[in-house]
Order: structure tokens, then sequence, then C-alpha cells
């Protein structure tokens, strides 16, 4: 890859449930870079962490949650220690999230056009109304929702439709970087394509940066650049597609792609067989020890260091370097 700006550069983020036996260590350290106008694929199973890393980033985290420690710089200004109010400029504006489950959670009081107007007025200040409403017009088309919708209410609208109006609310301050989690996965297979192709003709002519957090790596390989997989907390490699399919250097990657019937057919990730470990006490060593057909010795014994077996990608094996030798060879 070329050398491109990076425009989030996420290091080391710690995000922490207290529970009544101990921490659960929901995101341990997790370090990625987004370079501006790509999209990167956040994938792994359900409880892996996704959400919360990307909480964490934007610091929408509650109790009993805290982030335990980290940096995030987006384009160069530190969201975790930035202030209250200076963090508040920044959501939808700079980096927008579109919620896990979103589409559930507009309000069903609220005409839709009231919604997304109170987000733009929010951090904009009052606007005159026909432009806003131009603006919301505009916003309608980009997302491909029609016109007639401006008066109507979330229940009258499709699953689909809901997940435009969370992409055009997340779009709608001209944000550097959004971020969707799991925008499609309450679909159905069909819509699912369709909403997503529209994120990313929404991403290219907005020139934004994106992340796509799901479960399906399928789906993932025809809409992102790049692909990090997440298990127990940690990314346990990050590749471009190509790599990742060609080459997958780390067991759990290649266990994900094993799963995928084929690049044409798309199903929800199955979830693979083996033991997990308590969240509140991993095991010494590596986290994917006790589900790894190749666990040796040294993987009871020492946490896996990142390494990089091929330019731009990094996985964090004991074994990353010859597996990937023993795959293109
Ligand atoms: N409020 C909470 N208290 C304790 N543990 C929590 C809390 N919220 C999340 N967790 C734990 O954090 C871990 C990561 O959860 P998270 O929701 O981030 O995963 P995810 O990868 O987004 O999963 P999904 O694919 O189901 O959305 C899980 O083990 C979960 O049980
Ligand atoms: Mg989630």
């Amino acid at each position: 890859m070329t050398t491109k700006k990076i425009i989030l550069d996420v290091a080391d983020l710690k995000v922490y449930y207290a529970t009544p036996q101990g921490d659960v260590k929901a995101c341990d350290g997790v370090s990625f870079q987004l370079f501006e106008g790509e999209t990167l694929g956040l994938v792994g199973e359900s409880g892996s962490g996704k959400s919360t890393a990307t909480s964490g980033v934007l610091r929408m985290i509650s109790p009993p949650g805290r982030i335990a420690g980290g940096r995030v710089l987006l384009d160069g200004k530190d969201l975790l220690a930035m202030t209250e109010e200076a963090l508040r400029r920044e959501r939808w504006r700079s980096l927008s999230l579109i919620p896990q489950g979103a589409m559930n959670s507009l309000n069903p009081t609220m005409k839709i056009s009231a919604q997304i107007a109170d987000v733009i007025e929010t951090h904009l200040g009052r606007q005159p109304k026909t432009e806003l409403k131009a603006r919301l017009l505009d916003l309608f088309q980009m997302v491909g929702l029609p016109a007639r919708i401006y008066d109507m209410y979330p229940h009258e609208l499709s699953g689909g439709m809901k997940q435009r109006v969370c992409i055009a609310m997340g779009i709608a301050l001209n944000p550097k970087v959004i971020i969707a989690d799991e925008a499609t996965s309450a679909l159905d297979v069909v819509v699912q394509r369709v909403v997503a192709q529209t994120m990313l003709k929404v991403k290219r002519a907005l020139g934004v940066s994106m992340i796509m957090i799901g479960h399906d790596m399928g789906l993932m390989a025809q809409m992102v650049d790049r692909i990090a997989v997440m298990y127990a907390g940690k990314i346990v490699e990050i590749a471009t597609v190509n790599q990742i399919f060609d080459a997958p250097a780390h067991p759990y990657s290649k266990i994900l792609i094993d799963s995928v019937p084929s690049l044409t057919e798309r199903q929800p990730l199955k979830i693979t067989g083996g033991i997990t470990h308590d969240p509140r006490n991993p095991p010494e060593g590596c986290i994917f020890q006790l589900r790894c057909p190749m666990a040796a010795d040294i993987c009871r014994r020492k946490p896996p260091p990142m390494v990089s077996p091929s330019p731009g990608q990094e996985a964090a094996c004991h074994f990353a370097d010859t597996k990937v030798e023993a795959t293109r060879g």
C-alpha cells in the first residue's frame, strides 16, 4: 500500500467492565490505524469486543465500563485526553458512530426529519427552515430515501429504510470518519447488501474514512479495503482483504475464512468449536490457545507479539511467518 495519511490512530486502547468476579477486559490493548479514505472491516464473533473497542474510541463507555488506558488520535487530536465539551464537538462532526441497533433506537414519537434535524441543530445551532429542509432532502437522496419520508415516523419505514435514516444521521455533519456497528446485520440478506452498497457509495461521494463492524467475513471481503480480526478483546490479525483471504496469518482468521462458503454466497459467521476461556481469567500465553488447532508449548507460555509476515499484514501468532510461507509455497 502506498503511504497514506493516517486519519485515526488507536494505540493500546483498554476498556474494562467491572464485575463482582473481577474486570472483564473486553478491549485489551487494541491498536490500529485507519487511513484517509479507506474502509476498514472489524470482524470477530459475538462478544469479541468490537462494539466495546469502537465505543471506547469515542469515549462512549458507561459504568460498569471504563477506559483503562490507551490513546486515540483523530487527525492528530487525542480524543481520550480532551475535555468532555471538546469531545462533544468532535462527535458527529469529526467522527460519527452509528451504534449497533441504532435503527431500533430511533425515537418512535418523532418524525424522521425532526430527528436528523436535531443532530444538525444540536451541533450547528438553529438553521433557517428552508435551508434545513433542503439539507435533509439532500441527505435522503444521498442515502437512497424517497422525499416522502420527510413527514413519516419510524414505524412507517422498513428496516432497510430505517437503517438508511441512521446512515443519513451519521453523515449529516460531514464527519471525517464514520464507524458503522453492525449496520446491516439485522436486515435480510438482499437488503443487507443494498444498504452496504449505499454506505460505500456515500463513503466515496463524501471521501470519508470508515470502519464497518460485522460478523460476516464474506460480506466484508466485498466491501472493505482491509480487515481487522478481533478475538477475546484483542486484534489478532490486520491485513488487506487479499492478504487475509490468500494467506491468513492467524489460525482464527483461517477458521473464519473457512466458514465462508464462497465469496458470492453470504451467511452469518459460524461460531467455531472449542472451549473459550473465562474473560476475567485469560490463560497465560496466547488468548487463542484453547481453541487453536496448532497450539504448541510456546503458546501456553508466552503471549505472541504482533509480527508482520508480509508488508501491511500483521498477526499475533508465534507461527504467523511460517503459516503465510506455507500457504504461499
Ligand atoms: N456492561 C457490561 N458489563 C460486563 N461485561 C460487559 C458489558 N458490556 C459488554 N460486556 C462484555 O464485553 C465483551 C465484549 O462485548 P461487545 O459487546 O463489545 O462484543 P461485540 O464483539 O460487539 O459482540 P456482538 O457481535 O454480539 O455485538 C463481552 O464479553 C461482553 O459480555
Ligand atoms: Mg457489538
